[in-house]
C-alpha cells in the first residue's frame, strides 16, 4: 500500500478502535496519533493542555502529523482536532486518503462519558456541549474528507469492512 488511511472525526466516533480492526484485517501497521503525541512529549494529553495550553498541544500535534505522514502504508487514527489546521490537512492529503467517521452527539456522549483524558470536554461532559462543538467542526470535517462513514449502531468490524469497500470504490 503506497498511501496512508487517515481516520478523522470527532472524539468518540471510534477512530482508535476501528483503526485497530483495520490494522488486523489488512495486516498493516497502525499509528494512534494521540499515543504518538504522548510518547513524543513524554506526558499525558491532559498535562500538555494544563501545563502549556491548547495552542502548544496543537503545535506538538502538527509536528507529529508531519512525522507520521513522512511514511506510507499505515492506518492512522488521528486526534479529533488534527484537521483543524490547514498545514496538517495538506500533509495528510499528500499521501493519504482521509476517511471521516461520524456519530450522533448522543452516541458520542455514551462512548466518552467516563473518559477523563479528553481535556476539550473536561468540565463540559454533556450532550449539549458535544452537539455544539460537533456543529462547529462539522463543515471542516466534511470538506476535508474523501470518504464519510456513519458509525451509529455498527460494530467496529462492520465499520472497518465498510471503509475497505469504500476505499476500493474510491481508488477505481
Ligand atoms: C481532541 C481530540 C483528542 C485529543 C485531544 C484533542 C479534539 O483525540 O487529540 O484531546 O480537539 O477533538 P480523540 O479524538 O482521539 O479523542
Amino acid at each position: 500500500m503506497d498511501y496512508n488511511i487517515m481516520l478523522i472525526g470527532f472524539m468518540g466516533t471510534g477512530k482508535s478502535t476501528v483503526s485497530k480492526a483495520i490494522s488486523l484485517m489488512m495486516k498493516i501497521e497502525e499509528t494512534d496519533m494521540d499515543t504518538y503525541i504522548v510518547e513524543r512529549a513524554g506526558m499525558s494529553i491532559n498535562d500538555i493542555f494544563s501545563k502549556y495550553g491548547e495552542e502548544r498541544f496543537r503545535d506538538i500535534e502538527a509536528e507529529c502529523v508531519k512525522e507520521i505522514c513522512s511514511e506510507s502504508g499505515k492506518i492512522v487514527s488521528c486526534g479529533g482536532g488534527a484537521v483543524l489546521r490547514d498545514e496538517n490537512v495538506e500533509c495528510m492529503k499528500k499521501n493519504g486518503l482521509i476517511v471521516l467517521l461520524t456519530a450522533e452527539a448522543g452516541t458520542v456522549y455514551d462512548r466518552v462519558k467516563n473518559s477523563t483524558d479528553r481535556p476539550v470536554l473536561n468540565g463540559n461532559m454533556n450532550v449539549e456541549y458535544i452537539a455544539q462543538l460537533m456543529e462547529k467542526r462539522k463543515d471542516r470535517y466534511h470538506e476535508v474528507a474523501d470518504i464519510i462513514i456513519a458509525t451509529d449502531d455498527k460494530t467496529p468490524e462492520d465499520i472497518a469492512s465498510e471503509i475497505l469497500v469504500e476505499i476500493q470504490k474510491y481508488k477505481k
